[in-house]
């Protein structure tokens, strides 16, 4: 009799502990409940995707990347206007410190969220900030998981931005794999409305190899296509070295939906840049000293001096100093 008792108080007992995991706050169903409840979503924050604006930002900030900008004006002004993408959008931009990466990834998020970069559903993340210590690559990746699945059921439009994906730790990329395959829901949460874009520096020798053959071969750099880099960006990955181990596992799974190439930038783009940022200070055009501070950048390789070291980078802070000095 005794004995049956007690089997009755276990049974309850464990139905009772069942329950309550069922609805453990971490468990994903009931955080996610919750968050619908407590968050409005971001839909009273997003900009009405508008493709002719993306163009016009494309056509009057980015110089010199006639092929990043033509795939990146149709791959997002395609995902913007599709109601039910199959994934998440995953792009990863390729080329040197300067020429133009970060910016295109600010025109995105300009076209996307009214507060643009500053808005709350951008991330970044930057190896050397977030993930500094190799030692703890594990706690790292749980909290990239739960950072990704928390910022995407309050807004299903996030984006992620991974900066100096080539010094990112292959582990951390895996973790956030599954986020960026074709699954309609993973744990009640769908991921297809997100976008995903990895910054690397790491091709950029090879872009600049290339783009001197042409130079060399008497073409024009209007010429070049993206068939004529992409090849180069997949073999890269498959080198041995640290910076192509991580994306391996995304071109293996097909998970990247373009490798977009920036190609390294001459004289007369940071001229254009120049030009621009005055605009953008709401200085006077004057050729003259964008002739002169773009005459002063660093030019490389030294057997012919015709691609800027910088890019277009530091232009913004430089020009100040070019002001001052006429
Ligand atoms: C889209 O952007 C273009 C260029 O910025 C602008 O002229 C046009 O009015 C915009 N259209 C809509 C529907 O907002
Ligand atoms: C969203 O991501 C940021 C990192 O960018 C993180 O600090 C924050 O906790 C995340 N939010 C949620 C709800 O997970």
């Amino acid at each position: 009799m005794k004995s049956a008792h007690l089997c009755l108080w276990l049974l309850v007992l464990s139905t009772v502990t069942e329950l309550v995991s069922a609805f453990d706050p971490f468990s994903t169903a009931w955080s996610s409940i919750i968050s619908n409840f407590f968050y409005k979503g971001c839909e009273d924050k997003l900009v009405a995707f508008n493709s002719s604006g993306l163009e016009d930002s494309l056509q009057t900030k980015l110089f010199g990347q006639h092929i990043a900008s033509k795939i990146i004006l149709k791959t997002v002004s395609g995902f913007m206007n599709n109601d039910n993408p199959k994934k998440p959008l995953v792009l990863s931009l390729h080329g040197s410190s300067g020429t133009g990466k970060n910016l295109v990834s600010s025109l995105i998020a300009e076209n996307l969220y009214k507060e643009g970069m500053n808005s709350d559903f951008v991330h970044i993340f930057m190896s050397d900030i977030h993930f500094p210590h190799v030692s703890q690559v594990d706690t790292y990746k749980t909290q990239l998981q739960q950072w990704i699945k928390g910022n995407v059921s309050s807004c299903a439009q996030s984006m992620f931005i991974f900066d100096e994906m080539d010094k990112m730790h292959p582990g951390l990329i895996d973790s956030i794999r599954p986020y960026l395959e074709h699954y309609d829901k993973l744990d009640g949460i769908s991921y297809r409305k997100a976008i995903f874009i990895f910054l690397s520096n790491a091709e950029g020798s090879s872009l600049t190899e290339t783009a001197l053959k042409f130079r060399n071969a008497g073409r024009k750099r209007e010429e070049m296509e993206l068939k004529d880099v992409e090849k180069l960006l997949l073999l890269s990955a498959f080198n041995n070295d640290n910076s192509g181990l991580w994306h391996t596992s995304l071109i293996e799974k097909n998970l990247v939906d373009f490798f977009v190439p920036f190609l390294p930038l001459e004289y007369s783009h940071v001229i254009e840049c120049t030009m621009a940022a005055m605009k953008a200070q709401g200085l006077q055009l004057d050729i003259y000293i964008a002739d002169k501070l773009a005459t002063d950048m660093v030019y490389f390789p030294e057997s012919e001096p015709v691609f800027s070291k910088q890019g277009c980078k530091t232009i913004g802070s430089r020009l100040h100093f070019y002001m001052e000095d006429v």
